[in-house]
Formats: structure tokens, C-alpha cells, sequence
């Protein structure tokens, strides 16, 4: 896929990271600065990173790889390998096709992905276009009619699961968005809720900015309790970093916990996903899957989060890169590269299928022989 003569791919793409700074140099300064979209000081985005960073594996060796797979089994579907394409707003930002592109790469690469409320295609043209799982990432909008339409519409193009995002009722504090004057162009319009109204602040002058009109609308337990009741999808909450709330979570009937703090675009100074990920999973105790997303950009990620407790995880950045670069052909070939080094991190810590991979595979701080070295 990388290097002929006509592939859109550069030669010197063969990481994330390389997607990541291809797409910088040639996606324009404002773009960019939503894209990489850090909330206030990027502080927890740095986390997310460094929390993969500082785990070290313990290689094995001379294991059976003979029947190897990476296959599970999620909400009763099979999924060929554990990396999922995040919900991602707004994608013809950085590719005219945005979303049908991203769908077509990820159908190529036998990725599932899950469709942002704020996408810039119509769901079901999506749906039509797709050949692999699809998800619907849902916003909850201001009405209850309006939110039950757009499930509607999603069980009706053929959506496997709806992922409700409850971690962004207001709007990180994007400074760097703000400071590049970034706006959204008029050809890129989240056409899925057009016209639909939205909560915005109503605050007067010297009033409550925030809570006045943006959270006296917002989204509550009850809202979650009375959508579990509507539909008969699978049901996700994203955006979970606390155990208190992955036990409410569950109370109210979800099938499955994105931990998840956003890419580190909402609220700064939350934990990394991966440390989130460890105190959930330790209360949660397998009752329902957890996905975690923010941060992935290494198969090597992918499998210290599945050993402190994931099903799955979720890239978002680097599908924005990889379709800004090379479009539906930097999509597939992100994925590919990304479960190429998750199964290289299989075999080389002797895990031949996902059901092999748990703390054994991390090595254990108490073992570190250098104590400069965090982990
Ligand atoms: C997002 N994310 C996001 N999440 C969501 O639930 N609905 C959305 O519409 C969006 N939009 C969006 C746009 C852009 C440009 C980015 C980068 C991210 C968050 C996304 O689903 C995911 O949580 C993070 O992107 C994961 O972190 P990484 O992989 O970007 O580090
Ligand atoms: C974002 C919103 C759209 O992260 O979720 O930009």
C-alpha cells in the first residue's frame, strides 16, 4: 500500500507518527489547532501518552503462535482485531469526502468505526457506503423527540450500537482552537442535526455563563435510564473516568464503559486514559466491556490496555491525520500498521490470543532496576 509510484502515501510513512506530522505540515495553522485540539493547558492530552510511555512489557519467547489470532467476540459480533475507529467530528475538515472516506479505509482494513452525531455526511449515506461495523456515536440533543429520531435513524440504517459521549456537555476550554480563530468553514455543516435546536448559554450580563442555558438543558441519569428503555442497541456510555459513575453506569443498564477523557479535549487535568482505565476495571470486575480511547498510537498501547482491562480501544487523532494525508488510503493503511504492531506486541510477549494478554504481560514496578525510570 505505501511507496509505489501512484499511492498516496509518502514513503516515510510507516507510523501514527509519521501520519501526525505529514498532516501538520500540510493541514492549514486553525485546522490544526482543532485537530490537536488540547483542552486549557494540554496537560492530561501529555498524560495520555506518557502513561503508555512509562509501562514496560515483559517479553516472552518461544511461545505457540500457531493458531494466533487477535479475534473477539463484542456484543455478539465478531471483530477480526481490537482497534476501533473513535467517533470524530466533522472529518471533511481535513478530506472532501470526510466520513465516506474514513468508512471506506476502515472497511478496507476490516476496522469498525464508530459515525460522530457532528459528521458531515447523512448517517445512513454512511451506512450505505460502509462495509464494516458501524456504530452511531449519539450527542443527546436538547429534545427528547429530537434525540429519539436520530436513534431512530440509526437502527434503521443498520448502526450495531450506540455510543452515548457523556463528558462534553460544555466545551473543553480550547485555548489553542481560540488563539488560531478557528471556526467551522460553511461546506463542513454537522448535517445529521441541522436545524435541530441546540443548548447554547442564555446568560445576561454578570450571569452564570456556563450554567445558565448550557447545563440547565444538559443531559442526566435519567436521560440515560429513560434511552435504555427506547432502544434494543447495545448501549455505550463514553466518557467515564470515575468508578462511582461506572457503577451507575451499569446500574442503569449499559452494555459497555469508554473510558475515555476525551483526547484530552475536555476537561484538563483529568487522568490519563490508562490510569482511569485500571481504576475502573478493578471495580467494574468484567461485568461489562470497557473500551479505552486517548493516546493510542502504538500497538504496543493497545496491548498494555487490554492487559489492565479493555476489550477494545479507540484511536481519533490519527485517523484525522491519516485521512488529511493520504484519505481512504491513509485510513486503511493506519489500521493495518496499527494491528500489524499490536500482533508483533502479541507474539513478542507470547500472548497468542487475546484471552493471553493480562498484567503478566506488564512488568512489574517492583522489578525496575533503575530508579530514574518512572513505571
Ligand atoms: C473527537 N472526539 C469526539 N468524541 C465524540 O464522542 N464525539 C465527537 O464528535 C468527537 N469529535 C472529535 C473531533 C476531533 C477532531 C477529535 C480529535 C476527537 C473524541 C474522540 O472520540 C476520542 O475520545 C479521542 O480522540 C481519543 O483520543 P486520541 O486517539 O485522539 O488521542
Ligand atoms: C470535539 C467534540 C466535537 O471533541 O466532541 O471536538
Amino acid at each position: 500500500m505505501t511507496g509505489g509510484a501512484t499511492s498516496p502515501v509518502p514513503a516515510d510513512c510507516v507510523s501514527a507518527a509519521d501520519y501526525e506530522r505529514h498532516a501538520r505540515a500540510r493541514l492549514p495553522a486553525d485546522v490544526w489547532a482543532y485537530v490537536a485540539g488540547a483542552g486549557a493547558d494540554g496537560l492530561t492530552q501529555r498524560w495520555n501518552r506518557e502513561a503508555f510511555d512509562t509501562r514496560r512489557l515483559v517479553g516472552r519467547v518461544l511461545a505457540d503462535m500457531r493458531a494466533a489470532s487477535t479475534q473477539s467476540t463484542l456484543f455478539g459480533a465478531p471483530l477480526p482485531y481490537p482497534i476501533l475507529l473513535a467517533p470524530v467530528a466533522h472529518q471533511k475538515l481535513v478530506h472532501p469526502e470526510g466520513e465516506l472516506a474514513a468508512a471506506l479505509g476502515a472497511s478496507a482494513a476490516s476496522a469498525w468505526m464508530t459515525v460522530s452525531t457532528l459528521a458531515g455526511t447523512s448517517l445512513e449515506e454512511i451506512a450505505k457506503e460502509s462495509g464494516t461495523t458501524l456504530w452511531f456515536q449519539l450527542y443527546m440533543q436538547a429534545s427528547r423527540e429530537d434525540t429519539l429520531a436520530l436513534v431512530r435513524r440509526a437502527e434503521a440504517a443498520g448502526y450495531r450500537a450506540l455510543m452515548v459521549t457523556v463528558d462534553a456537555p460544555v466545551n473543553g476550554v480550547r485555548n489553542d482552537e481560540q488563539r488560531a480563530g478557528f471556526r467551522l468553514p460553511p461546506h463542513v455543516r454537522p448535517v445529521n442535526i441541522e436545524g435541530l435546536p441546540q443548548l447554547a448559554s442564555r446568560a445576561g450580563p454578570g450571569e452564570s455563563p456556563v450554567f445558565k442555558g448550557l447545563l440547565d438543558g444538559a443531559p442526566t441519569w435519567a436521560d440515560i435510564a429513560w434511552l435504555r428503555r427506547e432502544t434494543a442497541l447495545p448501549l455505550l456510555l463514553k466518557g467515564i473516568v470515575s468508578p462511582a459513575d461506572a457503577e451507575r453506569a451499569i446500574e442503569a443498564g449499559v452494555n459497555g464503559i469508554v473510558v475515555s477523557n476525551h483526547g484530552g479535549r475536555s476537561l484538563d487535568t483529568l487522568p490519563a486514559s490508562l490510569h482511569a482505565l485500571e481504576a475502573v476495571s478493578e471495580r467494574v470486575k468484567g461485568r461489562v466491556p470497557l473500551l479505552l480511547d486517548g493516546g493510542i498510537r502504538r500497538g504496543t498501547d493497545a496491548l498494555k490496555a487490554l492487559a489492565l482491562g479493555a476489550s477494545a480501544v479507540m484511536v481519533g487523532q490519527p485517523v484525522m491525520h491519516a485521512l488529511a494525508v493520504a484519505g481512504p488510503v491513509g485510513v486503511a493503511h493506519l489500521m493495518t500498521i496499527l494491528r500489524a504492531e499490536f500482533e508483533a506486541a502479541m507474539a513478542l510477549t507470547g500472548c497468542a490470543t487475546l484471552a493471553d494478554i493480562n498484567r503478566d504481560v506488564l512488568w512489574p514496578t517492583a522489578w525496575r532496576a533503575n530508579s530514574s525510570e518512572a513505571g
